[in-house]
């Protein structure tokens, strides 16, 4: 837990398609214009490790990957994003945004691979030595709706986009039910609800929480007014 870090650590979550990427960046640039130190990272990914390894189980060229190996290469990048990036931007004070984080373990491999979520979230206990979001925003996107934003164009799907809709409906699922054992941790919006009005409500929840926690406040000066278009 981030609990004694004087930072803020945020995960965005959701199944593919969802914007993710794009509310991400929009809660970082309304906090950085605010004066804010932010980071936005990503998984699998994040350090160079994570990269190499975010290629490895994405791409299709390496043959068929075992559900247990799928699992700990992701745990194995998040070890290393969690160890390596994102706990000493937390101890600095800064605002941790990430594109996925340990509930996309859970769904993807706990249920879309069928390996459950108990194994799942202890593997990803000790990868991460327990470091947990301050707040998870779960976009939920139906899996139909998923599919048709991200191959929208000539978009091609990875290894995990490309298995059939009963996977990602399992996923659905799964996030789901991790938020609604823990709805205080959570803010679970519709994914096809409007952007702006997306980006509102994650801000808002966001301001209030930095409101209560030892965010650092900007600094003279470094204030920038007003928010990036
Ligand atoms: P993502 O970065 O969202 O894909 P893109 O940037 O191409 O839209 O995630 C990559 C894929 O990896 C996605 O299908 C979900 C999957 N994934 C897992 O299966 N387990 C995990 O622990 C993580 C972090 C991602």
């Amino acid at each position: 837990m981030s609990i004694k870090s004087p930072g803020l650590f945020i995960a965005f979550e959701g199944g593919d398609g969802a914007g993710k990427s794009t509310q991400a960046a929009r809660l970082s640039d309304a906090l950085e214009s605010r004066g804010l130190s932010v980071l936005r990272t990503r998984e699998p990914g994040g350090t160079p490790i994570g990269e190499k390894l975010r290629s490895l189980v994405l791409d299709h060229g390496h043959g068929t990957i075992d559900p247990r190996t799928e699992a700990l290469m992701f745990a194995a990048a998040r070890a290393a994003h969690a160890g390596q990036v994102i706990r000493p931007a937390l101890a600095d004070g800064t605002v941790v945004i990430t594109d996925r984080y340990i509930d996309s373990s859970v769904a993807y491999q706990g249920a879309g691979r069928g390996l459950g979520a108990e194994g799942v979230l202890s593997l990803n206990e000790w990868a991460t030595e327990g470091l947990h979001p301050d707040l998870t925003v779960l976009l939920d996107v139906d899996p139909s709706d998923g599919r048709q934003r991200r191959t929208a164009g000539d978009a091609t799907e990875d290894r995990l986009e490309s298995e059939p809709d009963d996977f990602h409906a399992a996923i659905r699922h799964a996030f789901l039910d991790l938020a609604a054992a823990a709805p205080s941790s959570y803010l679970v919006l519709p994914a096809n609800a409007e952007v702006e009005t997306l980006a509102a409500r994650i801000l808002e929840r966001v301001e209030s929480l930095i409101a209560a926690s030892s965010v650092p406040a900007p600094l003279d000066g470094e204030t920038v007014v007003g928010d990036h278009p």
